[in-house]
């Protein structure tokens, strides 16, 4: 049978261990969590990333993965696939907002989970919504999670602090869902919304390729011999265009160099492989999560190195810049804290679509600023850029804009 390929990537949102990952891992039936540090700390640290097959089985439900048993519908159907979406995880932690505006840059939708045990909104909560507002994602919807924890009565109270959270904003008809992933409860409801609610991206195969790069790696155990290194891996989605097997490409900014003059050097390499959560293929689309093993010094990919960067056929990648101005407007429902003025030479985070760079603020005017960033970034002029501040030790998204040049 053809690959279905995903046709959207659907963000997890939320506060912190409300339960993103065990909903992720529910939905899939993956846990994402893969890094050392994260399961001593169990908490996500990095952006995990999976895909959902999406079944009828005939009821009124339908079902994911991670809920279908052994590959069969509960009631002895065959399952008929839907469609496949991409699942992204974010962290919840608020010292990682960062990455979680990283990743919100390229979703179609999102899952907003929230603890039905405790008051909602809480602070991530209200950051993460935030983000997702700024950056202009439209299709959400709630898991009310953790229901196996509270009173029915409880719940109902929880519910309606939800539904007043989000009154008034575009997200105010978002369906919530009550679920309990630990305990796989009401998850084949959350699967039906999710495959109504999120719409298919559209696909824009005959448009240059343009690859955004979430996460890189070198995929070799330590001591492979070098006969048998694999080449470096590129993780992320494609924007639009596709990418084939045997593709030439390019990696924008690409690796920084003092000479002949300090600036960036594009990275030119091919695709050697295309993986989809351990399904390969010929070709890259646009909507889902995707994996590109490239001829790349795995050594260069190492621990996330190329996270922000973009690929595409040579010649076609949008300009690098190393200072930008972006406006400074402020996020629509201000958190907590008071926000101070803008001050010269103050060190900001910008994230400009999928990639973050701390930068130094070198000009303020009455609605934008002018950073010099420590690294460069790629991208077109015009995109979104969310401004992260560093307010009382902690860094908080504050303003937003978009990137002027
Ligand atoms: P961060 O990545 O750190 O932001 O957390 P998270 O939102 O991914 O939460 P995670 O999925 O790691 O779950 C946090 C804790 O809540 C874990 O101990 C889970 O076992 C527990 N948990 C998650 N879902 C449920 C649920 O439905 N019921 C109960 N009782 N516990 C749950
Ligand atoms: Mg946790
Ligand atoms: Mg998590």
């Amino acid at each position: 049978m053809a690959f279905v390929y995903p046709d959207a990537i659907v963000s997890t949102a939320g506060h912190v261990d409300h339960g993103k990952t065990q909903t992720t891992y529910a939905l899939s039936g993956v846990w994402v969590m893969r890094h050392s540090e994260e399961i001593k700390k169990a908490m996500t640290i990095k952006l995990g990333y999976t895909q959902i097959g999406i079944y009828d089985c005939g009821e009124e439900y339908y079902y994911s993965d991670g809920i279908l048993q052994n590959g069969k519908c509960p009631n002895g159907a065959e399952p008929k696939l839907i469609r496949r979406i991409s699942l992204l995880d974010v962290p919840g932690h608020e010292v990682l907002v960062a990455t979680m505006v990283s990743g919100a840059a390229v979703v179609d939708g999102a899952l907003l989970v929230v603890d039905a045990s405790q008051p909602a909104p809480q602070p991530q909560t209200v950051e993460h919504f935030a983000v997702l507002d700024i950056i202009g994602v439209r299709h959400m919807v709630v898991a009310q999670n953790k229901i196996d924890l509270v009173t029915k009565e409880k719940a109902l109270e929880n519910y309606e602090q939800i539904k007043n959270f989000l009154k008034g904003t575009w997200a105010e008809k978002a369906k919530v869902v009550p679920i309990s992933a630990l305990h796989r409860v009401n998850i084949d409801a959350l699967v039906t919304y999710l495959a109504k609610e999120i719409p298919k991206r559209e696909a824009e195969l005959g448009k240059p390729a343009l690859f955004s790069v979430l996460r890189s790696f070198n995929v070799n155990p330590p001591g492979t011999a070098p006969d048998k290194l694999r080449g470096g891996v590129l993780g992320g989605t494609l924007l639009r265009g596709v990418l084939r097997v045997g593709d030439e490409i390019e990696l924008r900014p690409g690796l920084k160099v003092d000479k002949p003059k300090p600036g960036y050097q594009p990275i030119y390499t091919k695709v050697l492989s295309i993986e989809y959560s351990g399904q390969k293929v010929e070709e890259a689309r646009p909507g889902g999560l995707v994996g590109i093993m490239t001829g790349l010094d795995p050594a260069l990919t190492k621990a996330d190195a190329l996270a922000g960067a973009v690929v595409g056929k040579p010649g076609t990648l949008p300009p690098v810049w190393t200072a930008v101005e972006v406006e400074t407007r402020p996020i629509p429902r201000a958190l907590a804290e008071k926000i101070e003025p803008f001050k010269q030479n103050e060190v900001v985070l910008l994230a400009v679509g999928p990639a973050t760079v701390f930068g130094v603020v070198q000009a303020v005017k009455k609605d934008a600023i002018t950073v010099a960033l420590k690294k460069a970034v790629c991208a077109e002029q015009g995109s979104k850029v969310v401004v992260i501040r560093q307010v009382k030790n902690r860094w908080i998204v504050t303003n937003y804009g978009t990137l002027k040049g």
